[in-house]
């Protein structure tokens, strides 16, 4: 067994040189939605703004023939910018680019087909019914809690059952502290100015280093653990496949205890964010959530659904897509130019840093009605089909687009549906919420809800 490599002092998001860092003076200008002032400066330019920052250029896109430009086009001049990140993410398939990330993407590929989400359901399902035994005793205490965490940890469960074979062997709430800790941008700033102070920095339970070492177990956790049924086909079968196989050297052990990083990170957070805003939505607007519950009715009945039946909830999708048009969780995609180009007819520098702007063009009245308004409709019937590409990305697009884009569609789908039809959220937050905008688009100091339960 390799070693982990030991954890660094804290880096990363909050340093000087990087990205996470450099943008948050200009995200400060409407405090209850940073994003609104980046989409005011979009819409006033052409798509294509680029801004001296210190020593480096970072050039916003928001027009989706941009956006197709260094996501297909021309992916290859485009390199994927993880300063910061890496200690979330390790060597994990995400950080690489070229022939390396192709080495290590295409044996986990197959765990994401389609075909497989008929096997997952089940566990989905399973993580859904957990939760809904503590929804159950919050219904009866009353109390408050916080619908990111609450969702986090159902988000959590269902990938270590569905795709690792295993209970959570880790306490996801948490697990959940340490990521929200880490990419808080604003806690990487405070350690640094205090170093810089010539403080003696303290890690406390809050920091984000200490935070970062305790993440650098989960993974450890993930292996040790008892399998729950040793089923053949998992994607943790499939990453150990990849380790003992000779023709993918780099696939060694370090690479598997990463990806299992990045999957606990990548496919809970994003998921998890999701679900939290679609259910303040429905919370919001009781005809949604009527909506949904008479759909899942009229689909699965008293029994509990299938695979089968996830693509007759197509209201309950609808509001998961528009969900994540208002609220994109990756509100920009963050590339490094690797050559000079021209964008827009405006020069790229190699070097530059790219940001393409999701929220941007997801909010853009040039390419929605009404684009301030949640309206699910807008997903159904013929309308959706004739949608310009590259105006929706919450998965970003081309060949390193989202691996798990589709299965968290029907966790998702699932998951508000199974919710709805035994209980109603009350959102109890300030109206509306404010959006913070570090890594992902999260509520601004979470989304506080009393859980009741329909009689
Ligand atoms: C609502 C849910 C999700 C959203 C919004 C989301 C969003 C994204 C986006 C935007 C990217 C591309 C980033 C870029 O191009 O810079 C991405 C990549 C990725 N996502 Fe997701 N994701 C979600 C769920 C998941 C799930 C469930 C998993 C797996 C369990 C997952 C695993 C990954 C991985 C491994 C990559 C990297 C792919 C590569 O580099 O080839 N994501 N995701």
């Amino acid at each position: 067994m390799t070693e982990l490599t030991p954890p660094s002092a804290a880096q990363g998001l909050g340093e000087e040189a990087s990205i996470w860092f450099k943008l948050t003076p200009l995200l400060r200008g409407n405090p209850q939605n940073p994003l609104k002032t980046l989409l005011d400066i979009s819409q006033r330019h052409d798509g294509v703004i680029a801004v001296n920052m210190g020593n480096e250029r970072v050039v916003f896109l928001s027009e989706p023939e941009h956006i197709k430009h260094v996501l297909v086009t021309k992916a290859d001049n485009y390199i994927k910018y993880f300063d910061g990140l890496k200690p979330i993410f390790g060597k994990s398939m995400i950080t690489h680019d070229g022939a390396v990330w192709n080495k290590i993407r295409m044996p986990q590929q197959a765990a994401f087909h389609p075909d497989m989400f008929g096997e997952y359901v089940p566990y989905f399902l399973d993580a859904i019914r957990t939760k809904m035994q503590i929804w159950e005793g919050l219904a009866k205490s009353g109390e408050s809690v916080e619908m990111v965490e609450q969702t986090w940890t159902l988000a959590a469960d269902m990938i270590c059952k569905a795709l690792f074979d295993r209970d959570m062997p880790f306490n996801p709430h948490v697990v959940f502290k340490y990521v929200k800790t880490y990419t808080d941008v604003m806690n990487h700033k405070s350690i640094r100015l205090r170093k810089q102070a010539g403080e003696l920095v303290e890690l406390t339970d809050v920091d984000a280093a200490k935070a970062i070492e305790a993440w650098w177990e989960v993974p450890l956790a993930v292996l040790a653990a008892e399998p729950r049924e040793d089923r053949e086909r998992t994607l943790l079968k499939m990453i150990e496949a990849c380790v003992a196989d000779p023709a993918i050297p780099e696939f060694d052990h370090q690479q598997a205890v990463d990806e299992i990083k990045q999957y606990l990170w990548a496919g809970t957070e994003t998921t998890a964010i999701t679900l939290a805003w679609a259910l303040y939505q429905a919370s919001r607007d009781p005809s949604i959530a009527d909506r949904i519950r008479r759909e899942g009715e009229a689909v699965y009945g008293d029994r509990e659904p299938t695979a089968a039946d996830y693509s007759s909830l197509a209201y309950t999708r609808a509001v998961i897509q528009e969900t994540m048009r208002i609220y994109p969780p990756i509100w920009g995609l963050m590339r490094v130019a690797d050559a000079a180009d021209t964008i827009g007819g405006k020069e790229v520098k190699a070097g530059d840093r790219i940001v393409m702007f999701a929220y941007g063009v997801h909010h853009s009245p040039k390419y929605w009605d009404a684009p301030e308004e949640f309206r699910p409709e807008r997903w159904l019937g013929d309308a959706a089909k004739k949608r310009k590409p590259y105006t929706y990305i919450p998965f970003g697009g081309g060949k390193r687009s989202c691996i798990g884009g589709a299965m968290s569609q029907v966790e998702n789908t699932l998951a508000l549906s199974m919710l709805l039809r035994r209980f109603r959220p009350e959102y109890v937050g300030e109206e509306p919420p404010g959006i913070h905008a570090t890594v992902t688009l999260c509520p601004k100091g979470g989304l506080h809800v009393r859980i009741r339960e329909l009689s």
